[in-house]
């Protein structure tokens, strides 16, 4: 039998190994023949783009720099499939490629809106009596998957937010004027990520000294009294701010959001930061900085946690071993067995659970007044920051796969 596997939605330092951990699995199976590679997440299956992994792969150097290398091999997506009732066309045309290729087992390695490609694709294989298997394959730096442990992706994003947090921290210090620095970090409505700059007091940091999650409402008043109650002990303070807080349109100056929707209704949330820091100028009138960490925060693999590269890989392989048992319609999950010694293992979860839900930060890891979280928030993202990669470099700069020739339909 052949296989397709594809990766999809923003990118992570780890969704390249998890590509590596189908790829390799695989290669220890007889009953697997070929692996292809669907370029561009599901759209790649759907306009015939395929490229077989083994000529993309081909070497122990090509495996050792696709694990130390962020964004996607294959390209990635956000496409969201039709219902199969109303528009099945698109659905014969991922099932005619498959059936072309010989494939009979599809992982999607993605997040919430991917898991509803495999949802989708599973209940249309299962209507139509066509024997293919849809799997999924966790990624977020978002963190917001339910049924896992976490995602991975995660981790390393949450190594960068907290190292890239202390050196804004010492930067931020050296004048003896007050200041404010607000950095703003992804994770779409939810703040795990956010949540993960709380690491730096292991290390005895104070900093952040304040931490705004989007689960909690935010209150620009609220916020500039925190703000002046904070500098009053520590002249330099540093705000870690999640991009989905939503403010009161009528308690800020100028909103520096697009306004715009991605094709899963998904606001574009950048310049939150943005607002606030006119709001401080306006009511403090310091010296204030706002900074978006950005899409630094999902490809700084210079930064990657080695457990996040090392678990992405094995729960990549993890799939291929439950396709093997005969699952369909699921998710590969993390499930923590034990704190002290960290220790997960991985299942398969009916992926009906996981599509389009979201797993919010837990409100009782927040304080109560809404601008911190508790050690809870620390102890939980603590194992999963642990270890870094052995890093080839060149010339001085991470070493990045590359990919030799252009990808089926790739420009
Ligand atoms: O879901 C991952 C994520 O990086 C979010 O944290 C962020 O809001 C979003 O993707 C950004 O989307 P895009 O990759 O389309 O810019």
């Amino acid at each position: 039998m052949n296989i397709v596997v594809a990766q999809s939605g923003g990118p992570t330092c780890a969704i390249n190994a998890s590509l590596l951990g189908v790829f390799r699995h695989a290669g220890k199976y007889g009953e697997i023949d070929k692996v292809f590679g669907s370029v561009n997440g599901i759209e790649g299956l759907i306009y015939g783009n395929l490229v077989n992994m083994s000529d993309i792969i081909t070497t122990d150097d090509d495996i050792e720099l696709i694990r130390q290398t962020p964004s996607t091999v294959l390209g990635s997506c956000r496409y969201k499939l039709p219902d199969y009732k109303k528009e099945p066309e698109v659905y014969e045309k991922i099932v005619n490629n498959m059936k072309k290729n010989d494939i009979s087992a599809f992982f999607y390695i993605g997040g919430n809106d991917s898991m509803d490609t495999v949802m989708k694709l599973d209940a249309y294989f299962k209507a139509n009596g066509i024997d293919i298997k849809a799997i999924g394959i966790p990624k977020t730096i978002d963190n917001d998957l339910p049924e896992t442990d976490h995602t991975p992706g995660f981790g390393s994003a949450a190594k960068y937010v907290a190292t890239t947090m202390q050196e804004i921290t010492r930067d931020s210090s050296v004048y003896s004027i007050p200041s404010v620095t607000i950095v703003e970090i992804m994770g779409r409505d939810t703040g795990w990520l956010t949540a993960s700059s709380a690491l730096l007091r292991v290390n005895g940091e104070s900093a952040p000294h304040l931490i705004y999650l989007s689960e909690k409402p935010f209150s620009c008043k609220q916020f500039i009294a925190d703000v002046k109650r904070v500098q009053k002990k520590h002249g330099a303070v540093i705000v870690a701010l999640s991009e989905g807080v939503e403010l009161n349109p009528d308690e800020i100056e100028e909103n520096f959001q697009s306004g715009k929707n991605d094709i899963f209704g998904h606001k574009y949330l950048a310049g939150v930061a943005r607002s606030l820091e006119k709001i401080v100028t306006k009511e403090i009138g310091c010296k204030v900085r706002s900074i978006e960490l950005n899409v630094m925060q999902r490809c700084s693999s210079h930064l990657s946690s080695k457990r996040d590269i090392t678990e992405a890989e094995r729960i990549g392989g993890a799939a291929i071993s439950a396709m093997l048992e005969g699952k369909t319609g699921v998710m590969m999950a993390f499930k923590r067995v034990s704190e002290h010694p960290y220790n997960v293992k991985i299942e398969a979860v009916d992926v009906n659970l996981v599509a389009n839900r979201v797993k919010y930060f837990p409100t009782k890891w927040i304080n109560k007044k809404g601008n911190d979280v508790t050690k809870d928030a620390i102890n939980y993202c603590l194992p999963l920051i642990q270890g870094e990669q052995n890093f080839r470099m060149k010339n001085g700069i991470p070493q990045h796969y590359v990919l030799r020739t252009a990808l089926p339909g790739k420009k």
